[in-house]
C-alpha cells in the first residue's frame, strides 16, 4: 500500500482539519514552530506509536473537542483479503473504499482521561440503510438471522462464509444509500479486515536529526530493524515512509509549504 496523504485534526498546532499530500519525495518547508515536525510525528504515532507516543497533551489546547484524529489515505491496495479458509473478500465488496477508490484509515484518540483511548475507523462510501449498515459488526449467527429477517434467498450463498452472506444481503437491498461513513473496525469481521490490512501497511521510520543522538537510540535502531524485517518475513512491503533527517522519502517530488498554523498550501 502507498501513502497518498495524511490529515490531522486537533493534533498540536493543527486544530482545524489539515490535509498534507505525500509524493515520491516530499519536502516540508515552513517558518519555525509552524508544525513541520508535528506532521512527521503524527505519522509516527499513526504507524508505530513508539519513538513518539501520543499523549493527552498533544490535543490542541484551543480546541473544545475532546479528541485527536490522524487519517492516512492509501492507494495500491491488496486485491483480496483472506479472513479464513471460508472467507475471501475485497475492500470493494465490503464497501470499505472511499469515493476515489482509495482506503482511508482514521485513528481517533479520546483525550478525556489519563491515557488517550484509541479507536480505528475506515472512512468509506458505505451502506447507510438500516439493517444493511452494520453487517461488518455481526457474528456469523447474527448474519444468518439477518438473512432470515430480511428474506434473503439462500441459494448459492455459503452460510459458513460471512463475506458470502454479506454480499447476498447487500444485493437484496434496492437502495443501500451509500454515504461517507466512519466504519468502526473494532469487532467481528471489521476487526479481522483491519488486522489483515495492518500487515499491508507501508513501513514508516522516523529519524530525528535535530537533537544529539546515539547509536543505541530507538530512531537509529528501529530503521535498521525495519530494513531487515521484510527480509525476515519474506514479505514484500512498500517502503513508503522512511524519514531521514526530517525528510520524508515516499511516493514524486512534491513540496509542501506550511503557510500558517491553521492550514497547509502547496
Ligand atoms: N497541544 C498543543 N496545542 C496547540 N499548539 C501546540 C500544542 N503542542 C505544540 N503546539 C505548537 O506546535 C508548535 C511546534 O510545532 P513543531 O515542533 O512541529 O514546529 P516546527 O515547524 O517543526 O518547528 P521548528 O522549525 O522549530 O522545528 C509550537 O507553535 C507549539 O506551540
Ligand atoms: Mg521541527
Amino acid at each position: 500500500m502507498k501513502l497518498e496523504s495524511v490529515t490531522l485534526k486537533n493534533f498540536r498546532a493543527f486544530r482545524k482539519e489539515t490535509r498534507v499530500s505525500i509524493g515520491e519525495l516530499t519536502t516540508i518547508i515552513g517558518k519555525n514552530d509552524v508544525g513541520k515536525s508535528s506532521i512527521l510525528e503524527a505519522l509516527e504515532v499513526f504507524f508505530n506509536n513508539e519513538i513518539v507516543k501520543l499523549e493527552s497533551g498533544d490535543k490542541n489546547v484551543h480546541s473544545t473537542e475532546t479528541h485527536i484524529e490522524v487519517t492516512c489515505e492509501f492507494s495500491d491496495l491488496p486485491d483480496e483479503l483472506v479472513l479464513d479458509t471460508q472467507a475471501e473478500t475485497t475492500l470493494s465488496d465490503e464497501y470499505l473504499l472511499a469515493m476515489n477508490g482509495n482506503l482511508c484509515v482514521k485513528k481517533r484518540w479520546q483525550c478525556t482521561g489519563g491515557k488517550p483511548k484509541e479507536e480505528i475507523f475506515v472512512c468509506a462510501n458505505h451502506p447507510s440503510e438500516p439493517k444493511y449498515d452494520d453487517l461488518l459488526t455481526l457474528t456469523q449467527a447474527k448474519l444468518r438471522e439477518r438473512m432470515t429477517e430480511l428474506n434473503v434467498a439462500s441459494e448459492g450463498v455459503n452460510r459458513n462464509s460471512n463475506p458470502s452472506m454479506r454480499k447476498a444481503i447487500w444485493e437484496n437491498c434496492p437502495d443501500l444509500k451509500l454515504r461517507k461513513t466512519e466504519v468502526a473496525v473494532a469487532k467481528e469481521d471489521g476487526k479481522r479486515i483491519w488486522e489483515k490490512l495492518a500487515s499491508h501497511l507501508p513501513l514508516f521510520a522516523l529519524f530525528q536529526s535535530d537533537r544529539p543522538s546515539r547509536d543505541s537510540d530507538a530512531e537509529v535502531q528501529d530503521p535498521m530493524k525495519l530494513g531487515i524485517r521484510p527480509a525476515k518475513l519474506s514479505i514484500t512491503h512498500n517502503p513508503v515512509g522512511l524519514l531521514g533527517g526530517e525528510m520524508i522519502y515516499p511516493p514524486a517530488g512534491r513540496c509542501v509549504k506550511i503557510d500558517g498554523r491553521s492550514g497547509i498550501g502547496q
